[in-house]
């Protein structure tokens, strides 16, 4: 498969390092990770050891062909500018498939791209920028992949056994929204938290009270979503939320890595989101609501 993995952050560099063992991959980035990429190659280390000589480049512009597969892992406040770059790139199979964090990417994406072009999908895993060019696979996780309209398409099987191929532990899924949001509850009790801790995603479990706050957060922000009449329990989503924090108890949540890299950070699209949704369904949003304040406090927006 022909594949352009647009944004090359960690979860990014990871995904088309280990997609380019079997396919032909191009990343696009930034300097001076494109530039480290160019002259000695992706390094990855930690729970997957490989270097990968995979071309890289800093605009779509530079891709010769036309991908079968386009992979966003951009930050969710790049999705629109990222994605109104892609329709030169496109044929007329070509799937875009948003594995992003947040819940307004697939929204965003549609504004420059056409529906039937876009899949979705979550992951779990946890990555590590360490430095230009390396990046350390700090945690195993699921990836979850699916169409928009839930269907098992033949495209969409097609995509899931090329990731199973690459060693990304792959399932497809018939409410892939379901999944979106399920993520995003996941990330607004780790990410907030981690972001302005300063700490591993492991500690919110080492200390009782940051286990307790973990979980008032997960139960605000599932009782948001199921009055948006998505099915979530607050039980079962605890449970996960602590699964995941276990197996990437070693890694830095991606909020993290942005206010540490003085970027701007995802909690607009995952907090404020359930924020706003609260706010109109008349659901108590306090937990979610001094999280983005604090994370303002770190990175005013
Ligand atoms: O955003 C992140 O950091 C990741 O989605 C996760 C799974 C919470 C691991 O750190």
């Amino acid at each position: 498969m022909k594949i352009v993995v647009f944004g090359s952050g960690a979860i990014g560099s990871l995904f088309g390092a280990l997609l380019a063992k079997h396919n032909t991959v191009v990343l696009v980035g930034r300097a001076p990770h494109v530039t480290s990429i160019r002259q000695k190659g992706l390094l990855i280390n930690g729970k997957t050891r490989l270097t990968r000589m995979v071309p890289a480049v800093e605009s779509t512009k530079e891709i010769s062909f036309s991908p079968d597969l386009i992979l966003l892992t951009v930050k969710s406040y790049d999705t629109e500018t990222a994605s109104s770059q892609l329709h030169p790139l496109l044929h007329d199979q070509t799937m875009v498939v948003s594995l992003q964090n947040g819940l307004d990417n697939i929204q965003k994406i549609g504004k420059n791209i056409e529906k039937k072009h876009i899949l979705a999908g979550v992951t779990t895993h946890g990555a590590l920028f360490l430095k230009p060019g390396i990046i350390t696979h700090t945690g195993k996780g699921k990836t979850i992949l699916g169409e928009l309209n839930g269907h098992s398409s033949k495209r969409l099987k097609t995509l899931v056994t090329v990731f199973n191929q690459a060693g990304i532990e792959t399932q497809m899924s018939t409410d892939i929204e379901r999944e979106i949001w399920r993520k995003a509850i996941i990330n607004s009790s780790i990410n907030p938290l981690t972001g302005f801790l300063g700490c591993k995603n492991g500690y919110l479990l080492e200390n009782p009270l940051l286990e307790k706050t973990a979980e008032f957060v997960c139960t605000e922000s599932s009782l948001i979503v199921s009055s948006y009449g998505i099915r979530v329990s607050p039980g079962e989503m605890i449970e996960k939320t602590k699964e995941v924090i276990q197996d990437t108890a070693q890694n830095y949540s991606s909020m993290l890595q942005s206010i540490q890299q003085g970027k701007k950070t995802e909690i607009d699209s995952i907090n404020g989101v359930l924020l706003r949704i609260g706010a109109k369904q008349k659901i108590d949003t306090s937990f979610n609501r001094i999280l983005i304040e604090l994370i303002i406090s770190l990175y005013p927006t």
